[in-house]
């Protein structure tokens, strides 16, 4: 039995999907971002691409939509092998895993997204794999079932959480590095919009780009589709090339705001000052106020809001902080005008 259902980070569509992959950069020169971590990847895979040994095991960690997926993809590129991609819900039984372990080659990458997401069973079946790359296997049932042991292939398992706390201690302890993966700055998420306008062949005005960067809550993924959808707003109304006014008023119809806030990260706030006085209220009372899953709220709404400072998590609830109710228009109420955040 599945354990929870899949988020979707985002609303997608096929077509969105296929783009953002034309997109993704392949090898690690081409990523553009997250120095220190593409630094210290560039390291190790050098490392090991030398010894011609398998790299060590990787935990990427952080919100969705920063690229955990694309480094899966690159890292198998630059190692020169194999990707098989699963994701932690999907693996019900020990069994589903098996199957994919034996059929592994010496160096494949064996990508789980949401690993956190994976039910104990398959979790410590997944331990002897990656520490002594070999697996017990119960083979047949009643007085026959015996425990057969399997070898396996050296290979690479790269967990990918939005959650890195909801794993438990010995999986997280089996990786040999753990990289966290952060929101983009908007120079960086610039220089994405303008290779992807370049690999469109989309004539993009030099201060368009930082528009459609600015709007995209420092994710890359929320920035191709942002451009998508400038895209076919500029080919309708105008000549196909990207202004900056273009931008805005493409982005402004989709509903994102001037600093990337779209209906349900402003339903979110609202919800809590008009319902809650500001907060604090807990995460399933929102939940049900905004008939959304709380799982979403976590992993798709919060984690921007707390960066760019709008929320405050504490023990008692979330709750908005000035800044919040400035950008609504909302003034704080007496009560919480003291506060410094
Ligand atoms: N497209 C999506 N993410 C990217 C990144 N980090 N670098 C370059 N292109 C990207």
């Amino acid at each position: 039995m599945t354990r929870e259902r899949i988020v979707t980070p985002q609303p997608t569509t096929p077509e969105d999907e296929a783009f953002s992959w034309a997109l993704r950069p392949r090898r690690l020169s081409e990523y553009i971002g997250q120095q220190k971590l593409v630094e210290k990847l560039s390291l190790s895979i050098q490392a090991a691409n030398h010894r011609q040994e398998p790299l060590e095991h990787i935990l990427f960690y952080g919100p969705a939509g920063l690229g955990k997926t694309t480094l899966a993809h690159i890292i198998a590129n630059e190692m020169g092998t194999q990707l098989i991609t699963t994701t932690g819900p999907s693996l019900t039984k020990p069994g589903d895993l098996m199957g994919i372990l034996t059929n592994l080659r010496t160096g494949d990458v064996l990508f789980v997204d949401e690993i956190h997401r994976m039910n104990a069973a398959v979790e410590e079946f997944l331990y002897p794999a990656i520490e002594d790359f070999c697996v017990d296997f119960l083979v047949d049932s009643g007085p026959h079932s015996r425990l057969v042991k399997f070898k396996l292939e050296r290979f690479t398992l790269i967990g990918a959480t939005t959650r890195a706390g909801l794993l438990t201690a010995p999986l997280r302890d089996r990786f040999g590095m753990m990289h966290h993966l952060d929101f983009y700055p908007n120079e960086d998420l610039t220089a994405i919009v303008k290779r992807s306008a370049g690999l469109l062949q989309l004539k993009i005005d030099n201060d368009a780009a930082p528009e459609v960067a600015r709007r995209s809550r420092g994710t890359p993924r929320i920035a191709n589709r942002l451009l998508r959808r400038v895209r076919d707003f500029c080919q309708v109304k105008a000549d196909g090339n990207v202004t900056s006014e273009l931008a805005r008023q493409a982005l402004d119809l989709e509903g994102v705001d001037i600093i990337g806030l779209d209906d349900l990260d402003r339903n979110y706030l609202r919800i809590i000052i008009q319902h809650y006085g500001g907060g604090p209220v807990g995460i399933e009372a929102l939940a049900a106020t905004l008939n959304e899953e709380a799982d979403t709220l976590e992993d798709v709404v919060e984690p921007y809001l707390l960066k760019i400072g709008f929320l405050q998590r504490t023990r008692k609830g979330r709750m908005v902080s000035n800044l919040g109710f400035a950008h609504l228009g909302f003034n704080m109420p007496p009560h919480r005008q003291k506060e410094l955040f």
